[in-house]
């Protein structure tokens, strides 16, 4: 095997599916984001959720106003899906540059989607005029039916919904978002061009038992939620294989400790913090360290048609603590507690800081 290098300079990453929620929370958790990632698609499943290209503006300039503009972050905006969405209004923001893609959430299928699809088949003109603008449907890939057992929503979504979508658009480009299973990589990697997948840092770190590891644990829960060991083996696999269609998306989705920590808890593991570092770690685990920097920071803009980054950002191979709680908020504002994903952990990479 060869050494494992001391350092990595890779081209700087981006984020292809994040959480930045809105308000204070938003304040607190968007640097982490920008710190790292030049671009986010950023989920729109606020309440209300991003509906018009007019609300999408405004919520880019919300998360603009978060950031620090030296670190050049650029929010790419997305359209929440609902069953009366306007096809003419997904136009008009992808024509304006204000929407990059559309999501798709199945009506209560995870947080704020309520508002979501409830027959795919109301979505018709909408998908159509997608697939010919070509513009992007991004799918939280689970059904939302309570007679399938929770662990096998995804791989249900394939049959029912997913693989007779793709039949319907061949045209239409599609991310199957944060895939949790390995009928998911055997799906997408057997799939046509015009499909993609993203995959999460915890869905290639953790399994099922992490959320019941010597109690209940609010912070390994989230949607789709993490699967058997096998399934954790099989996205390392497509995570570290090179295959251009599987590529980096957190879906850091930050929830106040009361969200968390209640008899209804909300699903959403934050990792925005350390979210890099947690894929090296599994890149480095793999033997794979050296196609990172694909899968974090060329397979996503491939995929999406934009230009990948230019500049470059270094990790170097010095152990990172990640801390058990982080306090985290706006100048002036009380902080939010939040508690990130390997609290307590101890990393293997660190980025490294313009001071080092
Ligand atoms: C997300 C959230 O909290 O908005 N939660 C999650 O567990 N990933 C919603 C989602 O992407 O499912
Ligand atoms: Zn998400």
């Amino acid at each position: 095997m060869a050494a494992i290098p001391r350092q990595l300079l890779i081209r700087r990453p981006d984020d292809w599916h994040v959480h930045l929620r809105d308000g204070a929370m938003l304040r607190a958790v968007a640097p982490e984001t920008a710190r790292v990632f030049r671009r986010a698609i950023v989920m729109p499943n606020l309440l209300p959720p991003i509906t018009t290209a007019a609300a999408a503006a405004a919520y880019r300039e919300r998360i603009l106003a978060a950031v620090d503009a030296s670190t050049g972050f650029e929010p790419l905006m997305t359209a929440y899906l609902t069953d009366t969405i306007a096809a003419a209004e997904l136009e008009r923001g992808f024509a304006e540059g204000v929407f990059t893609a559309a999501k798709l959430y199945p009506a209560r299928a995870t947080t704020n989607a309520e508002a979501g699809v409830s027959d795919l088949a109301h979505i018709t003109p909408a998908l159509e005029a997608m697939e010919r603008i070509g513009m992007p449907l991004l799918i939280h890939g689970e059904v939302t039916d309570p007679e399938v057992d929770v662990f096998d929503r995804e791989e249900v979504f394939i049959e029912r919904h997913l693989d007779p979508l793709l039949r319907r658009h061949q045209g239409l480009k599609v991310v199957f978002e944060h895939i949790t299973t390995a009928e998911a990589v055997a799906f997408v990697a057997a799939g046509p061009p015009t499909l993609a997948a993203t995959i999460t840092p915890h869905h290639l770190q953790i399994n099922r038992n992490a959320m019941f590891r010597g109690g209940l644990r609010p912070d390994a829960y989230c949607l789709p939620v993490a699967k058997r060991e096998l399934h954790r083996i099989a996205l390392r696999g497509a995570a570290t294989s090179g295959e251009p269609r599987f590529f980096l998306g957190t879906d850091s989705a930050p929830h106040s400790r009361q969200a968390k920590e209640s008899a209804c808890g909300c699903a959403g593991i934050f990792n925005a913090p350390h979210a890099l570092e947690s894929y090296a770690q599994v890149f480095e685990q793999e033997g794979a360290l050296e196609r990172l920097e694909a899968f974090a920071s060329e397979f996503g803009p491939r995929f999406y048609g934009l230009p990948r980054n230019e500049d470059r950002i270094e990790l170097v191979r010095q152990p990172l603590e990640v801390p058990l709680m982080m306090e985290l908020g706006g100048a002036g504002e009380s902080p939010q507690p939040l508690v990130p994903f390997q609290a307590g952990e101890t990393l293997p990479w660190q980025i490294k800081s313009a001071t080092d």
